[in-house]
């Protein structure tokens, strides 16, 4: 097995040499490396060599899915088939060849990773790497090739299915953290394979619907993670998403996949088909897919680029020069992943101690304190001799549930199990379930229905459950509630009706902590809620995620303050759905077309440029110990359009314990001749400061970072003039503010 330290690449080292991450020092360091392999040919003889050995028929096998989750290779010259796997949360269970049965394999068990959306709560570029590194190795286990990961697209509505599963409403967070992410996994010998290529932000109708919005807000809100994974990150693949954009199919869409993609961004890699994504034959292939993946009804023979293209070739209808293209493009990142001719290809470990530890260390550093209004937490033991443990989120499993691909893991600790490895033996644990997950049939639809609208929760709660719930919470010292949602509420293929806590929580709640005031309220969930009446009510608010095989371990750690909660919000929480801007403006779920009228105000650039005062803010998270900004100034006061601007800022640590604090910072143009939100995420820092003493840290802003695209000239455009940097804890919590100026 090859070392994982060896597999680390040059950017890696240079990314993680020193204590901090800096996430602007790193684009400018790794531009000096050549860390990714190349995707130019220096594979172009053997490629040429295969391809004049190859029948149409053979070449065009590898253009469509020949099982579930592979393509055909050619035996005969030594083309294996292209291997994937699902997907974000770690490598899923085998599923059968010809259907989405599982396999029923006993040796296909992986780490199940936390969920995007706890990965972007880390702000940490670091724990990106390791994530994808991590699961790197274990698709390599697995002998796959391709990775359907990461999932990219941004959080545009809070009631979005696959909110869990994407990182952030915030374009910069997002491509921050993708970069590492796809580096760490394709350091692997693996192919990421970016999702979903594009503007693929909700479920509801996603089969069909048109997304339409205007050309500077592609570039600046959902476009730049997939661009900097193309061009900084060299992902070898892309997927191209169901919906339609501008009028056309996604994944035979000439705009998006040949101008954008390859003319523009220098795409060298494939795009692959979402399942059962792709319309036609020969406008697919001519306007840029690659692969065909899907479901096959019958037979995969019958898929658009299988006998149909055949048949279109013979016809005339395509070039067979056409068809070598798409070829080439797959052969040539076979052999860049080593899956041909590869004699030292990385073998990988799957399971690992080692990996359940990354998977604990992103947990640990995504769980948010909310509230801690009587500093409750960490929790005070002395005197404590039991503890009520309420809420079926204490014992839900979250790594196989709802639509969509989970992971089939050997370890998933609860938050429950988690209390139970960590808390002392003598303190007792009174467990009670307290509401039950329950839905009603008829109006959720059946599993794999693309609804309008996700399951009907039933909201009362169970009188003998309740009751249960609150002798239990009367007889303990103290109660700790574990609410939320879960993934079977949360899932792919719907969206949700409402931000309405589901189960009848807030009751049990309620009617907890009138018969025990000293009780704590934890959240488990993958995307906002209404907890306004909550977080009036509970002095002590505590959010974690589908945060992974050691998610309960974390998540005790943290309550217990053996691990400072250091996790920020990665989106807005808002006080209600009409203030989102997706919602405000009416422009959600559309119908067959979504007109995306807010624009480029996405997140907190709406409810900061509105004026709109949000629950949590974007970036917002709270810690054990209290954190001072000082001495914040940049290196000069003028700059020039191709300079770096260099932040500095000394991070004090005036509380008792150590901790983590991201050092955020926004630009804001108040006197901008073209519209502009309030204030936009620039940089962000992590730094452990140790209790009592200071960290000084330098975040590099590339003046170009503070373009906007003009739709006129269609270029990135500095606008000279003023600007103002902020700094803050998060993004209504500044601290310092200073004035520079651009040429
Ligand atoms: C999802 C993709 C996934 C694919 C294969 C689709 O329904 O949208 O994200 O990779 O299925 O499971």
């Amino acid at each position: 097995m090859k070392n994982k330290i060896i597999t680390l690449s040059v950017f890696s080292m240079l990314l993680f040499s020193g204590n901090q991450v800096n996430s602007q020092t790193v684009k400018s360091k790794k531009t000096k490396v050549t860390t990714v392999k190349s995707l130019t040919s220096k594979y172009d003889v053997q490629i040429e060599k295969l391809i004049v050995q190859m029948t149409l028929e053979e070449k065009i096998g590898m253009l469509h899915g020949n099982s579930m989750f592979s393509t055909g290779g050619v035996k005969r010259l030594g083309i294996p088939e292209l291997k994937m796997a699902d997907g974000p949360l770690g490598v899923r269970e085998e599923i059968s060849r010809d259907s989405w049965a599982p396999a029923g394999l006993t040796d296909d068990f992986a780490t199940y990773y936390p969920a995007a959306g706890a990965l972007a709560a880390t702000f940490n570029q670091k724990m990106a790497y390791t994530f994808g590194n991590s699961v790197g190795q274990e698709l390599r286990a697995r002998d796959k090739d391709m990775l359907l990961s990461p999932a990219i697209n941004i959080v545009r509505t809070p009631l979005g299915g696959r909110t869990y599963e994407y990182m952030t409403e915030d374009p910069f967070l997002n491509k921050k953290l993708t970069v590492p992410m796809v580096v760490g996994l394709q350091d692997n010998d693996v192919m990421a394979c970016v999702k979903h290529f594009a503007a693929n932000n909700q479920e509801t109708n996603r089969d069909f619907y048109d997304v339409q919005m205007d050309e500077r807000t592609l570039r600046e809100i959902y476009l730049p993670a997939f661009e900097a994974a193309v061009k900084e990150a060299k992902a070898y693949s892309v997927m191209g998403a169901y919906n339609k954009f501008r009028g056309e199919y996604l994944c035979e869409n000439d705009y998006m996949l040949n101008t954008i993609l390859r003319d523009e961004w220098g795409f060298k890699g494939i795009v692959v088909s979402d399942w059962a994504a792709v319309h036609s034959t020969v406008k697919t292939l001519k306007n840029g897919l690659d692969i065909e993946m899907g479901t096959p009804t019958t037979k995969f023979n019958e898929f658009f680029l299988a006998d149909k293209l055949i048949a279109a070739a013979k016809a005339g209808e395509i070039s067979e020069t056409e068809i070598d293209k798409h070829v080439k493009r797959i052969l040539n990142v076979l052999f860049q992943v080593k899956a041909i001719g590869g004699k030292d290809r990385v073998k990988g470990s799957i399971s690992t101690e080692a990996h359940y530890q990354d998977a604990y260390k992103i947990a640990s550093e995504a769980v948010v304190l909310l509230k801690n209004e009587k500093n409750a937490l960490p929790l005070k033991l002395d005197g404590v001799k039991s503890i009520a443990v309420i809420g079926n989120n204490a014992t839900k499993k979250n790594a196989l549930a709802g639509f969509g691909a989970g992971v089939k893991t050997k370890r998933e600790i609860t938050p429950l199990e988690g209390l139970q490895n960590r808390l002392p033996s003598y303190i007792k644990i009174n467990y009670a379930e307290g509401y039950l997950e329950r839905y009603e049939e008829k109006k959720t639809g059946k599993l794999g229905d693309i609804t309008l609208s996700g399951p009907v929760t039933i909201d009362q709660l169970d009188p003998a459950k309740l009751q249960e719930a609150i002798e239990t919470a009367k007889n303990s010292d103290m109660a700790i509630v574990f609410a939320g949602s879960n993934r079977d509420y949360e899932t792919e293929a719907s969206d949700r009706r409402s931000l309405k806590l589901p189960f009848g929580q807030e009751e049990l709640i309620n009617k907890v902590r009138a018969v025990n005031p000293n009780t704590i309220v934890v959240l488990i969930a993958g995307a906002p809620f209404d907890i306004v009446d909550l977080s009036q009510k509970s002095p002590t608010l505590v959010w974690s995620w589908f945060n992974g095989s050691e998610g309960g371990n974390a998540l005790a750690d943290v309550l217990l303050g053996k691990v400072n909660p250091s996790g920020k919000l990665p989106w807005t929480m808002p006080k209600k759905i009409e203030d989102s801007p997706a919602h405000a403006t009416n422009s959600f779920p559309g119908d067959k077309t979504v007109t995306y009228k807010e624009g480029i105000l996405v997140g907190y650039r709406w409810f900061d440029t509105k004026k709109i005062e949000p629950l949590y803010p974007f970036g917002y998270g709270l810690s054990y110990t209290s954190f001072a900004f000082e001495n914040a100034k940049t290196d000069k006061k003028l700059y020039a359009a191709n300079e770096t601007i260099a932040v500095s800022v000394t991070v004090k640590n005036t509380g008792k314990v150590d901790g983590q604090e991201v050092v955020q910072l926004y630009a804001a143009k108040s006197d901008s001749k073209i519209e502009r939100a309030a204030q936009e995420l620039k940089g962000f820092e992590k730094v452990l400061v140790k209790a009592g003493s200071s960290e000084t840290i330098t975040i590099q802003v590339p003046v170009k970072e503070l373009a906007y695209y003009n739709i006129e000239t269609k270029k990135w455009t500095v606008e000279p003039g003023n600007y103002t940097f902020k700094l803050g804890s998060s993004s209504r919590d500044i601290k310092n503010e200073i004035q520079i100026s651009i040429k």
